[in-house]
């Protein structure tokens, strides 16, 4: 028999990750449901698999064997522990919560044993894992540097924007966890800069519509992250690795959004990629079959919410940064972190 899986929230991703579980073989059953009636009628409407209740609470009772969390960021952190409560194997989309403090707490409470998998889903990408496995073997010597690009062709609404935790929250944690995964290292230091072209409302609400990341790793190589909201052309997502013996990269095909200048080159010749959920649909797809198998055979999550730590503290680091003009250091972060949590533990 096939996995029945609850998923909570069919916005944008939600809805999306419910049409990918109802195709793959492992899932016969969804249970769902949206805090807005409308988007739980619509699932219904469109996959035959499905089938509605009226929220959370009647999803996490409803003899489900695995749930996916797709809701809005700030119901995750609840979520996510009612879940693992109630012993059902979760699936949450990143981040875990708005503050890296909210984060450790999750993390300190539902312990590291716990299977969750987060959100992070370039790790399934077929050229991102083959840059890690070539990162992996050595056959690019040590590595110097790594650049993670991604350039969103338009900004979302002003109301997004509010309520996203800002552009290194909210964007960059895809590429601080790609480069943290691809080089299985840490980050110890993050320089970071924003900067606002484009809408008065990123500045307004105290966030930026463009930004580099400097990133510091334990081994001495260097990560750069750049991020944007506006990118005209297109949707581009790219990863580069430049070793001491060779280099590769993830994310150059036809549909790489730029014009190539050089003479005699037809390269990329294809339609621009124009939205993140065309680019990703095999990783999309490649990281619920994971989900699944993590489910029905207790394989590892592929992503955990200890993982899912680490990028917030990265994030945090950067927006500090960034608003400071110096770098910081992690385990500054880390510190106050843990001091914060510690002390929430023994005042509740
Ligand atoms: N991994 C990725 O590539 C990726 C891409 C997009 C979004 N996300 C993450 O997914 C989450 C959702 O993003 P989105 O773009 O789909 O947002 P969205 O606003 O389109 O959808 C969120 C949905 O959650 C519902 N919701 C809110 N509170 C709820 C609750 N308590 N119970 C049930 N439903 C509830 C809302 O009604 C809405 O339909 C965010 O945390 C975002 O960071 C991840």
């Amino acid at each position: 028999m096939g996995l029945t899986i609850g998923v909570i929230g069919l916005g944008r991703i939600g809805s999306f990750h419910a049409d990918t579980l109802s195709a793959l073989p492992a899932v016969d059953a969804l249970v769902v449901t949206d805090a807005n009636p409308a988007a739980t009628d619509a699932a219904v409407a469109r996959l035959d698999v499905a089938r509605p209740v009226s929220d959370a609470d009647a999803l996490l009772s409803a003899g489900i064997d695995a749930v996916v969390i797709a809701s809005a960021t700030p119901t995750h952190a609840e979520l996510i522990e009612r879940a693992v409560a109630a012993g059902i194997p979760t699936f949450c989309e990143k981040p875990i919560a708005m503050s890296v403090a909210d984060s450790a707490e999750v993390v300190r409470r539902i312990g590291g044993d716990a299977p969750v998998q987060i959100g992070y889903n370039r790790r399934f990408d077929p050229a991102m894992a083959a840059a890690r496995a070539a990162v992996a073997s050595g056959e690019l010597g040590f590595i110097t540097t790594v650049r993670s690009t991604t350039l969103d062709p338009a900004p979302p609404p002003k109301d997004y924007i509010a309520a996203s935790g800002g552009i290194f929250r909210d964007c960059a944690v895809h590429d601080f966890d790609t480069v943290r995964w691809l080089l299985d290292d840490d980050v110890v230091e993050v320089h970071a800069m924003g900067g606002n072209q484009g809408d008065p409302f990123f500045t307004e609400v105290g966030d930026v519509d463009s930004a580099s990341v400097l990133l510091r790793f334990a081994s001495g190589t260097i990560g750069a992250v750049s991020v944007t909201r506006y990118n005209g052309r297109g949707y581009d997502c790219r990863l580069e690795v430049h070793g001491s013996t060779d280099s590769v990269v993830a994310g150059w095909d036809d549909g790489t959004p730029v014009r190539n200048l050089q003479p005699g080159s037809g390269f990329p010749s294809g339609t621009p990629h124009s939205f993140f959920m065309d680019r990703f649909a095999a990783a999309y797809r490649a990281e619920l079959s994971a989900f699944c198998d993590m489910v029905t055979d207790g394989t590892p999550s592929p992503c955990t919410a200890a993982d899912a730590l680490e990028v917030a503290l990265i994030a945090e680091a950067a927006g500090r940064s960034a608003a400071t003009r110096v770098p910081v250091r992690i385990d500054e972060i880390r510190a106050e972190t843990t001091t914060r949590t510690t002390r929430v533990r023994t005042t509740s």
